[in-house]
């Protein structure tokens, strides 16, 4: 963290610590994807980026939040909050972590927070010489998420939804948001002083608004939209959540001249990058670590993830691509399956019902339908035959097939690999390749045909046939099919 100057002046509290009840999935929400990084991710790395030293209040599945939280900020502090006694409860148990003058309080499930936001926050606590600042916003008045904000001659406070009966909730839609600017004096003195909720049993972070005011001390507010604050303590808010989040990185890449054909139906992860010019169609998702160049094609209900495009590439309809790498000028589908640590070269062609994985097709190479090929090297313009696949596994361990440059490998082969096809070799349609060919040699590893002259109409007759494909002849024609091989090969 060299260069980088922290704050001194002020310190961030995350309240990272609550059971997610209301999601109803027994895992944590702040582990919950959001455009593919975890919902706590969000606050971490934006008071990551702001140089806020932060302390992180957690408990419920922290051996799994604590790992996330350090990825996206390696100076983060931890407390543990050992029962999930309330967000004032959360707060009390990182008094012993404060130092800076004033203390920022934000609810870890607000991953739409913004630094504007925050700025807002610091602005108008100092300039109102306030004690305690809190962010407002209007919600609807059906919504019971959110505890909201009373004020009146002078007093204010913030009572949760779930003490207040319907008539109250519709008249007051003033909300708290969850995040707070408190000065620390007041914290420590105050702390002590919250009392368990009559109704829940438990302490509330919002009751120091009420002490404060009551103290005679300055109270202010800043309210923002509600999209910013939005809160996620239920699946269906997740979704409200990512819905928005989602439309902004869409927004984003279309602004930077990437064309979305039907963005309501396309999922994109925040670390995905698009090039100018390229087109998404309809049902792609585009997760992961993804870049995608300029100029590039990604049609209809294609799944492509942790991948490099490079410029000009066409993936066509219903091909998932994962962990590949596509040089420029490739085009991969419909129905292709490329995956795991393919690399497909410059102008390279995989078609129609292939499958690819651990393998690298060279520049120009071509397997255009129904192959597999796996734990394969091939060199450049290598023509891979319709149906053809390569046989890696034993059983037991992959083996490598090698495929040198300018090989003709027929259709319907099976590579038994080991192997190597030598430089320009060409193997026989329909064959077992189980040796290594020399460069430029032929290869046939197939029974001989065998043709017998007016054979199939003998049998015709002596069946009394007349047509392959009439109906009343089926049965009779499958009779016939069995005659014994014996006459056959005789
Ligand atoms: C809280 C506010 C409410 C506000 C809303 C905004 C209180 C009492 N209510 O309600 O006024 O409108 O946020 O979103 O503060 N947590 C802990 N330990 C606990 C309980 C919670 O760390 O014992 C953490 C949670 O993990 C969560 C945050 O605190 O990240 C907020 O808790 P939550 O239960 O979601 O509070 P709300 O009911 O949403
Ligand atoms: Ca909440």
């Amino acid at each position: 963290m060299k260069g980088i100057v922290m704050r001194t002046d002020l310190q961030a509290i995350v309240l990272a610590a609550g059971k997610s009840s209301r999601m109803h999935t027994g895992k944590s929400k702040l582990l919950e994807k959001i455009c593919g990084q975890e919902l706590i991710s969000y606050t971490t790395h934006l008071l990551s980026c702001l140089h806020i030293p932060t302390i992180f209040v957690v408990g419920h599945k922290k051996e799994k939040i604590i790992p996330v939280i350090q990825h996206h900020y390696p100076l983060a502090q931890f407390v543990e909050q050992p029962q999930q006694k309330g967000t004032g409860d959360a707060f009390i148990q990182s008094a012993q972590a404060w130092k800076a003058d004033t203390l920022l309080v934000i609810n870890g499930d607000l991953p739409l927070l913004t630094d504007q936001l925050l700025k807002d926050l610091e602005e108008k606590h100092y300039s109102s010489q306030a004690t305690v600042t809190f962010v407002t916003s209007f919600c609807d008045p059906s919504n019971t998420s959110y505890g909201r904000v009373f004020e009146e001659n002078n007093a204010i406070s913030v009572i949760e939804a779930a003490e207040l009966s319907a008539e109250a909730l519709r008249n007051n839609c003033r909300i708290n948001a969850g995040i707070y600017l408190l000065s620390r004096p007041f914290a420590q003195q105050t702390i002590s002083n919250l009392t368990p909720n009559r109704m829940s049993n438990e302490l509330y972070i919002t009751d120091l608004i009420h002490i404060a005011q009551k103290q005679g001390l300055v109270v202010s507010t800043v309210s923002t939209n509600f999209d910013t604050i939005r809160g996620v303590n239920t699946l269906e808010e997740l979704w409200a959540v990512e819905q928005i989040k989602r439309a902004s990185l869409i927004r984003h890449w279309m602004n930077n001249g990437v064309r979305f054909i039907a963005p309501q139906t396309n999922a994109i992860d925040i670390s995905v990058t698009i090039g100018q010019g390229t087109v998404i169609s309809a049902g792609v998702h585009l997760l992961g670590k993804t870049t995608i160049g300029k100029d590039c094609s990604i049609q209809p209900f294609s799944i492509i993830e942790h991948c490099i495009i490079e410029d000009d590439v066409i993936v066509h309809a219903h091909s998932v691509v994962t962990d590949a790498i596509l040089h420029s000028q490739v085009s991969v589908g419909p129905f292709a399956f490329v995956r795991s640590k393919t690399v497909l070269k410059r102008k390279s062609s995989i078609g129609a019902f292939v499958d690819i994985k651990n393998s690298t097709l060279g520049e120009l190479s071509k397997a255009k339908h129904l192959s597999y090929l796996g734990d394969a090297t091939i060199g450049r313009e290598v023509n891979i035959g319709a149906g053809s696949i390569t046989c890696n596994y034993d059983g037991i361990k992959k083996h490598k097939t090698i495929i040198d440059d300018y090989v003709f490998v027929g259709s319907n082969n099976t590579l038994v690999a080991p192997l190597q096809l030598g430089k320009g070799s060409f193997t026989a349609a329909g064959s077992v390749i189980t040796e290594s060919i020399p460069t430029d040699a032929l290869a046939f590893g197939r029974a001989r045909q065998v043709t017998k002259p007016e054979y199939a109409k003998k049998l015709r007759a002596k069946k009394g046939i007349t047509s392959n494909t009439d109906e009343k002849n089926d049965s009779s024609f499958v009779a016939a099919k069995k005659i014994d091989k014996e006459e056959f090969n005789r």
